[in-house]
């Protein structure tokens, strides 16, 4: 049986697909095999800057008093806990180059995972996450949340290391890891450019982009 190209499922409700027009036209460039590792890393440094914008839309404001050359006014800035930005290695580092891009003041966590390539499950080789991410909000990156294995661990890490406000982007999720993720992390919203069909039998997104790490380091 033909199976649709992206999910006919519905996504759980903590998930975010930012439909963009910017979004969608990039993502088709990066699906394309014939792209190129440079076009690749720069088209999701390109969306990451835009899902930036998109997972931080709830940040609080607060108003302060500032001198213009003309007068004084009352003029908002950002108020409320400071981010965290961590990166899922290898994969996690396209999104976070362009992430920062955006969120320049924010501190920088990666935890290293790989996938075993029978359980499909999560082998976490490294962790590094800054003393203060309790006091944080921390996003959460991988470009793939296909068996939401790697994504469910990474965040297990956060929390145990005291963090209560999380936020997990990704460039394209499968129905299939959405639920695992949600079950395990209900109270963690997932944005993603996009809800694909299904995985398969190797833990692949399909149609997805192949495998991330590989296309973003030329690695293949
Ligand atoms: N990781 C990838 O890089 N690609 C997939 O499709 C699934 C997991």
């Amino acid at each position: 049986m033909a199976m649709p190209d992206t999910a006919t499922v519905t996504a759980p409700a903590s998930t975010v697909v930012v439909d963009h027009p910017l979004i969608q036209h990039k993502l088709t460039l990066m699906r394309r095999s014939r792209t190129p590792a440079n076009e690749f890393r720069l088209l999701l440094r390109e969306i990451s800057m835009l899902l930036a914008y998109e997972v931080t839309r709830d940040m609080p404001l607060e108003m302060i008093e500032i001198e213009t050359p003309l007068t004084t006014m009352q003029a908002p800035i950002l108020s409320g806990k400071k981010l965290c930005l961590v990166s899922v290695l290898r994969a996690g580092g396209g999104i976070l180059e362009g992430m920062l891009e955006i969120l320049p003041a924010a501190r920088v966590g990666h935890v290293g995972l790989y996938r075993d390539p029978v359980s499909l499950q999560a082998v976490e080789y490294y962790l590094k996450l800054p003393r203060d991410i309790s006091e944080r909000t921390a996003i959460v990156l991988d470009p793939m949340l296909a068996t939401g294995n790697s994504a469910a661990a990474a965040v297990d890490q956060v929390k145990a290391a005291g963090c209560q406000s999380i936020k997990f982007v990704c460039l394209i999720a499968a129905p299939e890891g959405l639920k695992v993720f949600h079950d395990a992390h209900p109270d963690v919203p997932v944005y993603t450019a996009a809800v694909d069909s299904h995985l398969n039998d190797h833990g692949y997104i399909v149609p997805g982009i192949g495998d991330a790490g590989d296309r973003i380091f030329g690695t293949k």
